[in-house]
């Protein structure tokens, strides 16, 4: 298992070495393929997970057959744990958008950890809140930002996760189509294709199937605000 991703994951925060070790030994490996789906929406469920490679997608459907995506998680980032605290089903379906590796957690063994070790709590509780924070901005956007501001800031979060600076600019491999970012805005297919566009004529952004090249930070960040 991949030791130094774990250190990221915010259940391991602020554990030393040994405690590190001995919580990694309680973790299982788990791999799917891309596209395959982990477990779905009103599943019961009684692990968490951490991404140790690959990217996910967390999904709802809404009664009509509409989908809205609430996050795209990557290598160190953790997920399932809500079930646990707030006993009842799944609240999300999670998908592999690439062939994925996780670390899971029973959430008996997890609750022994809280238990035992009162910084493991305060690792999960950091995340919750950041989790809330961020859940928080994303309901003022919908009410407040329209559709271009909310896909410069998306840009700019999958750039803070998963880009890499190069010298013409970051290049964020996201691997979504353009239909699962529009549903990760909340907005028609049409009305972000627009604005990804707009952003291109402007030379903020260069576009590439499943990645885009930001080449004006600044001005992407100003479009967000
Ligand atoms: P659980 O309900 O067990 O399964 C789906 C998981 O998705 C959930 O636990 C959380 O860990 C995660 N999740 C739900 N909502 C969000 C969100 N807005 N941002 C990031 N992760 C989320």
């Amino acid at each position: 298992m991949d030791n130094d991703v774990l250190r990221q994951a915010a259940l391991f925060g602020a554990l030393d070495d040994d405690a590190a070790s001995a919580l990694a030994e309680s973790l299982s490996e788990v791999k799917i393929r891309r596209g395959d789906v982990l477990f779905h929406e009103g599943d019961s469920g009684d692990e968490l997970f951490i991404v140790l490679d690959g990217k996910v997608k967390l999904g709802r459907t809404s009664v009509d057959g509409r989908e809205n995506l609430l996050a795209i998680l990557g290598p160190g980032q953790m997920f399932g744990e809500l079930s646990l605290f707030d006993p009842g089903p799944r609240s999300a379906t999670v998908t592999a958008i690439t062939d994925c590796t996780f670390a899971s957690l029973s959430h008996d063994e997890l609750l022994k950890w809280l238990e035992a070790r009162p910084v493991v709590a305060s690792g999960l509780l950091a995340q919750l809140a950041g989790r809330l924070r961020k859940a928080n901005d994303v309901v003022s956007d919908l009410v407040f930002a329209d559709v271009p501001g909310r896909v410069a800031k998306a840009l700019l979060d999958l750039a803070d996760r998963f880009g890499r600076t190069a010298d013409d600019g970051v290049h964020v491999h996201h691997d979504l189509t353009q239909e699962e970012l529009a549903q990760l805005v909340g907005a028609s297919r049409e009305t972000v294709n627009k604005a990804l566009a707009d952003f291109a004529s402007r030379g903020w952004v260069r576009l590439e199937p499943r990645s885009v090249v930001i080449l004006d930070i600044e001005r992407l960040a100003r479009r967000a605000r």
